[in-house]
């Protein structure tokens, strides 16, 4: 037996019992009569005792253990004398009677211990140390229980788990896709899917009613802290189901994990509707944990003489609480290049300060009184030491600015408490997105998405302001200001989904050969059905209150969308190529 017991269980209780433990020397510590050696494996650390006086052959072997070694040692658990109360084994100790050294191990290349000193790509390149270090293991760990805990709770509601295709046809919808050669069909591929979205509808067609997927996805998309080109969904459809039946499911969904995983009981989610939420928010995925919700100033600043404003769309502000008295015009300037960065590509910045003494300081000063700027803070609920920001211009771009500025200065200003959760349903989505560079309309989830029922007659109109109005039964989870999940309630007849893949600047050619299979599907008996697929890896790394999902997967990949570790991707041989029909390919072009 390779050990009686892990490095993390053994107490005060087990004093006097005989072990074996095997794991990893995280430290060896020599005081000539006595060497300690700290044992470690993913359950904790245990320490181990030598004794010079006592067993001097043993005691020498252990001085030359290397940190990473593997060992069992077999000894007697005895109380310390000087305990660790920072440790869960820390009130005992093992006085090693046997040591054997199971392996070997080079000096690692960073020290693995809750802080390391390695740099991002040495700890990718290394990853199996990397996830040897505790903050890591808890990440991953947390990861495994909330797939077994998802599991449960769609189980328990009657869900079924089923596989879908990994190799499968590339469309243009959508991020890109990652494309596989076919060997057996020469000059053909296969791609990787984005999500398993058609074929759940399909599942639903063939009548499985309720399906789920913990699946990976693949996108070749710009990489972000949030975004991986292979991530994990927790991926859902129901047939019989509207909108409010999916919200209630997966709220319930959302709350069970909460629960299991943290011990947290979620309220009820509050519901916002994406107009609402850009309007109030500049975002549709708005971060609740703090105020400095927008309030519009067209009516009060226009008009006045100050060309900006009276030229702007919208004039948009928020107000800052108890910040007026130490904010100086160094802060502003600061502030209003931050904002005029190309990310962001704010004109500039209005300020209004209402100081502790009672007086207002504004930049805008001179083309306002202060009976005139006082309308504005009353509006926003400003009172003395609060600080108004106002930005204007082209409505949506300002709206977009004065988001990012509201989230910059609720980190700044320490307005989001830690362990806070604040989930949101986001519903009413648009159903079309005006894409300039194409110049022509996509889906704004998907192109299977429906419409809501009473916007359907408004898909016959050429009016781009009608058909930018159609909303859609589409919804998303969102989770202190990140998008967790998205869904909808999908179309399910034929005619609708060629009239919607019309609007989407498909011809019927192109809609039958890409989606054929599909709306081939819905003139069999196709259930009214929708959906909702969760980013697994988001929702681990805001349960964990990280803004990385790095950590929160295995394997990642970095940046440059590479994987250090096995140095991926890479060439293949000329071989491989022919046989792929790649040579040929390349030769034809
Ligand atoms: P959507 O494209 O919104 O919907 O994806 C669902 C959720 O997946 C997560 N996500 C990502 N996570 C990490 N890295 C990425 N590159 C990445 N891209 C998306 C997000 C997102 O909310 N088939 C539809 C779902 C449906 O309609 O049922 C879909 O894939 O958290």
């Amino acid at each position: 037996m390779y050990r009686t017991h892990n490095c993390g269980e053994l107490r005060i209780s087990h004093v006097g019992e005989t072990v074996t433990l095997a794991g990893w020397v995280q430290i060896g510590r020599d005081f000539g009569g006595l060497t300690f050696i700290d044992l470690r494996d993913r359950y904790g650390i245990t320490q181990l005792v030598f004794n010079m006086d006592e067993n001097p052959e043993l005691a020498e072997q252990a001085r030359k253990l290397g940190r990473e070694f593997v060992i069992q040692a077999i000894g007697v658990v005895r109380e310390r004398s000087n305990k660790n109360p920072n440790r869960a084994t820390g009130d005992i100790e093992i006085e090693v009677t046997r040591l054997t050294i199971l392996n070997g191990s080079k000096t690692p290349p960073f020290t693995i211990e809750d802080e390391s000193d390695g740099g991002d790509d040495l700890r990718m390149k290394y990853r199996y140390l990397d996830l040897r270090r505790k903050p890591l293991q808890k990440k991953i760990i947390f990861r495994s229980q909330l797939a077994i805990e998802s599991r449960k709770y769609l189980a328990e509601n009657g869900f079924l788990e089923i596989e879908t295709p990994y190799l499968i046809k590339s469309t243009p919808e959508g991020a890109r896709d990652f494309v596989v050669p076919s060997r057996m069909n020469p000059g053909q591929f296969y791609a990787l899917p984005q999500s398993p979205q058609t074929f759940k509808q399909i599942l639903m067609v063939a009548g499985m009613d309720k399906y789920f997927q913990i699946v990976r996805c693949f996108r070749d998309e710009d990489l972000r802290a949030d975004r991986q080109p292979e991530f994990t969904q927790i991926d859902c459809e129901m047939a019989f189901v509207h909108q409010e039946d999916i919200l209630n499911t997966f709220e319930g969904l959302t709350k069970a994990l909460f629960k299991k995983t943290l011990g947290i009981e979620l309220d009820d989610f509050p519901r916002m509707s994406y107009d609402e939420a850009m309007k109030l928010y500049g975002s549709d995925k708005p971060d609740l944990r703090f105020g400095m919700v927008f309030s519009e100033l067209n009516d009060l600043a226009k008009g006045h003489g100050f060309g900006v404003f009276d030229e702007a769309e919208l004039v948009v502000g928020i107000c800052l609480k108890g910040q007026a008295d130490n904010m100086s015009n160094k802060d502003f300037k600061k502030l209003t290049e931050w904002l005029k960065r190309p990310q962001i590509g704010a004109k500039g910045l209005v300020y209004v300060k209402f100081q502790g003494d009672g007086s207002i300081k504004s930049s805008v000063g001179k083309f306002y009184s202060d009976e005139q700027l006082k309308t504005w803070g009353d509006r926003m609920g400003a009172e003395a030491g609060d600080v108004l920001f106002i930005l204007s211009g082209e409505a949506e771009k300002t709206r977009n600015q004065l988001s990012s500025l509201r989230l910059e200065l609720g980190n700044r200003y320490g307005l989001i408490k830690e362990g806070d959760f604040k989930p949101l349903w986001v519903v009413d989505f648009p159903l079309l997105e005006w894409d300039e560079e194409s110049g022509r309309y996509h889906a704004m989830h998907h192109p299977f998405t429906s419409p809501k029922k009473e916007d359907i007659p408004k898909m016959e109109s050429s009016d781009k302001k009608v058909l930018g109005a159609i909303r859609a039964d589409a919804y998303d989870l969102v989770l202190n200001g990140s998008e967790i999940g998205g869904g909808s309630i999908r179309i399910h007849d034929r005619a609708l989904q060629e009239r919607n893949f019309k609007l989407l600047g498909f011809t019927d050619e192109e809609a039958e050969a890409q989606f054929g299979f599909l709306m081939g599907a819905f003139e069999y008996g196709a259930p009214p059905h929708g959906g909702i697929a969760f980013g697994f890896d988001r929702l681990a790394a805001v349960m964990n209150g990280s803004a990385s999902i790095r950590d929160f997967i295995a394997f990642p990949k970095n940046n440059q969308g590479r994987d250090m570790m096995i140095d991926a991707p890479a060439p293949i041989s000329e071989e491989q190529k022919e046989e792929l029909a790649i040579k040929t390919i390349e030769k034809l072009n």
